[in-house]
């Protein structure tokens, strides 16, 4: 009973086709299709609470969240068409409060830019879910957040993902021919979950934190959201000083060796960066915002882990890690500013924008996407993070007083007009009828493509594009509109205005809505563990062979203390690590011997489109 009721549970059949850019549709106006969005979005929203239950199958859904599911990247040699329905339709709905955090911000646009009218009820009970969140493990008012719900165990408060570990116990009373269709199917991991429940126990972390953040004060200022939920939000998160002191302190300090914590990161990670971090000056400070709040040393056993037990940073988190900042820092009164923006978060400030900045300079969005963006197999999502950035600060541009800040902004404007810009013109595609258009790689393989995430590449990439070009201008309590910059060069215009014509297809969001927001930092040959390392121990302290151990993640401690002189890295690349070679190509996101989890939410391509959409319409044509 439990199996087929398991099965049930897997298989949510879904009754819409991708037919992407198969027959040219009329065009319909801006008012209707945002109008058909917020419609479909209102079915992703979680109404009720549910409990999960095996049968009738039920998945858990905590009320007034936004919809996401957990799939799994299953591809063949063919890429057939088995396969697609298995990505696209087989999910573990999942809730966590990351997703919906982008959802509202989006709504707030749209409400801003006067295309619609915010049901506050449900916007309440959204931030009742969100706040929820909270690390309840911290003093009461810090604003450090974790992607899951936590529970109590033995007074530790541990995040835990009530669908998934349903799923994953279940698994251990599986029979062998389940497991075989589910390998089959393409479906490994999740045979296997039932070995990886203590992966899921993650700490709180700077990226759920940040986004909570920079909602949070949107909604402080803004005169469209009702004074009720302010209040919730500011009860909860009063302390934001505690927060940045919980990120100066799990921050990467590489030439720090006061304590081996410190300057200690992810063996993949150093690969990543290994030549950015090798020309830093030594003399200089140099301090990165990292994606965890916690240290191999801070880890609770069986209850709060990093997942592989080791911090690292990724270029998305920083950016929406500064987004969050920027709030702070634009929002506040003189006496908070200086109380928060002290010197050590100032050069965090700085030298986390440096990397950006290096990230969308340099080639290695192109040669190591997957370690650059960890978390975020969609590269299309960093370039958009960034891209908020620069419209947040060049709308508030009078408010910018502090030095810093406006070097920060000169320098992402200056990154995002130029190198980010002629990124993502260069990857515009072109239909038949001279639409534009963006897709990634969900489905793209052998040469053939089911455009499972065209609609969603296309919704952010035009979303980069118009948030690094475009400003917002004051009219009236709280409502605005954009205007283009001046200079904004004829291409991207154009580029915008066609790529907006796609989106106005009347079919253009019937179609699919699947996406890879984000994923975990597992999703490719190249983030295995294959990578030279100083640091090699069991938690219990046992050291083992880096080159040739017996490999249990869990329980190792695998990571690069300090900076390596180049030539002696290069060297060590030639060895074996972890039993292998290390991996010196990005092989793409698809293939055929391993899957991997990754998030999909038409909750976000849905928001971020209607977003979108209001955008553009706001901008005075002339
Ligand atoms: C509960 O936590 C205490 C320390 O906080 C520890 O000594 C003890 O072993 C823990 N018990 C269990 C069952 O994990
Ligand atoms: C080293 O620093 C980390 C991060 O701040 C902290 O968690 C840990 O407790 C420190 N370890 C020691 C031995 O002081
Ligand atoms: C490193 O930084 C120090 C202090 O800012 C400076 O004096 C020195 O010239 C720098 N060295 C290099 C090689 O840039
Ligand atoms: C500045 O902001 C803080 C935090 O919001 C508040 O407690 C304080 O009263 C404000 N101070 C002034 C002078 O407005
Ligand atoms: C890092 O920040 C320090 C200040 O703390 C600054 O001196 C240094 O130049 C910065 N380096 C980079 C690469 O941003
Ligand atoms: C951003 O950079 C462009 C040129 O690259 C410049 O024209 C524009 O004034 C800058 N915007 C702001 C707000 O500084
Ligand atoms: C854009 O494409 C051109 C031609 O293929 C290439 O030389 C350039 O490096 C690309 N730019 C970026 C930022 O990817
Ligand atoms: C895909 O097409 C290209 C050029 O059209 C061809 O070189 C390549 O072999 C094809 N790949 C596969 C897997 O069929
Ligand atoms: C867009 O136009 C600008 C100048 O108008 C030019 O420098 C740039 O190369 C063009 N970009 C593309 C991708 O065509
Ligand atoms: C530490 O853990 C490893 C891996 O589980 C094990 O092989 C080793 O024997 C342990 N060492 C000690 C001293 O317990
Ligand atoms: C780097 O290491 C190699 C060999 O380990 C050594 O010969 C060389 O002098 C070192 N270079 C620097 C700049 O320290």
């Amino acid at each position: 009973m439990k199996l087929l009721a398991l099965f049930l549970v897997l298989i949510s059949l879904s009754q819409s086709r991708s037919n992407f850019l198969e027959n040219e549709q009329r065009d319909i106006s801006y008012p209707k299709q945002i109008d058909k969005l917020f419609k479909k979005l209102d079915e992703e929203y979680y109404h009720e609470e549910k409990e999960f239950q095996y049968f009738p199958p039920s998945f858990y859904q905590k009320r007034g969240l936004y919809s996401s599911s957990i799939h799994g990247n299953a591809m063949d040699k063919e890429n057939s068409y088995l396969y697609h329905l298995v990505r696209q339709y087989i999910g573990c709905p999942d809730s966590n409060m990351f997703v919906s955090n982008f959802v509202l911000s989006a709504l707030l646009d749209c409400a801003e830019l006067g295309t619609i009218q915010i049901d506050q009820d449900l916007f309440e009970q959204t931030i009742d879910a969100i706040l929820e969140f909270r690390d309840k493990n911290q003093k009461q008012g810090i604003p450090s957040y974790s992607f899951w719900m936590q529970q109590l165990k033995n007074q530790t408060w541990y995040s835990s993902p009530i669908n998934l570990e349903k799923i994953a116990n279940s698994m251990k009373y599986m029979p062998q021919w389940v497991k075989t269709i589910l390998d089959k199917m393409g479906l490994k991991f999740v045979a296997m979950s039932d070995m990886m429940l203590d992966v899921f126990h993650l700490p709180p972390d700077a990226d759920d934190s940040s986004v909570n953040i920079a909602l949070g004060y949107r909604i402080m200022n803004s005169p469209l959201i009702r004074q009720s939920i302010k209040d919730k939000w500011i009860r909860h998160n009063y302390d934001i000083n505690g927060f940045y002191n919980l990120l100066k302190k799990y921050s990467y300090r590489p030439f720090d060796t006061s304590n081996s914590s410190l300057n200690t990161i992810d063996i993949r990670t150093y690969f990543g960066f290994n030549e950015y971090l090798s020309q830093l000056n030594r003399t200089e400070n140099f301090q990165l915002f990292t994606t965890w709040i916690m240290s191999t040393d801070d880890q609770i056993e069986k209850l709060i882990a990093i997942p592989n037990n080791v911090n690292n940073f990724d270029c998305s988190v920083l950016s929406n890690t500064l987004f969050g900042l920027h709030h702070v820092l634009i929002y506040s009164n003189q006496t908070e500013f200086d109380k928060i923006f002290d010197q050590e978060l100032q050069g965090l400030y700085l030298n986390s924008t440096s990397i950006i900045n290096y990230a969308i300079n340099s080639q290695i969005a192109l040669k190591y996407p997957d370690i650059a963006f960890f978390y975020y197999p969609s590269i299309y999502d960093f370039y958009w993070f960034v891209a908020r950035n620069v419209h947040f600060l060049n709308s508030n541009k009078q408010k910018v007083k502090h030095n810093l800040i406006k070097q920060v902004a000169d320098s992402l404007n200056e990154s995002m007009k130029s190198k980010g810009t002629e990124f993502l013109l260069n990857n515009s595609k072109l239909d038949k009828n001279g639409n534009i258009y963006w897709e990634e790689f969900l489905g793209i393989y052998n040469n053939k493509t089911y455009n499972e995430d065209t609609t969603f590449s296309t919704v952010m990439a035009l979303n980069a594009l118009l948030d690094t070009w475009t400003i917002s201008i004051d009219i009236d309590n709280g409502i605005s509109n954009r205007i283009f910059d001046p200079k904004t060069p004829k291409n991207v215009t154009n580029t915008i205005q066609r790529g907006m014509q796609t989106l106005l297809k009347e079919n253009s969001f019937s179609k699919s809505n699947q996406n890879a927001f984000f994923s975990g930092s597992f999703k490719s040959y190249n983030t295995w563990f294959y990578y030279p390392m100083n640091v090699n121990y069991y938690l219990n302290g046992t050291v083992f062979d880096p080159h040739n151990p017996p490999v249990v993640l869990n329980e190792q401690v695998a990571a690069v203390r300090g900076i390596y002189n180049q030539s002696e890295y290069q060297e060590l690349l030639q060895q074996k690590w972890l039993g292998f070679k290390p991996f010196d190509k990005f092989l793409g996101y698809n293939y055929e011997s391993i899957s991997y989890p990754y998030w999909s939410s038409p909750s976000i391509t849905l928001s971020m489109g209607m977003s979108l959409l209001s955008k553009y319409q706001s901008i005075k044509q002339d």
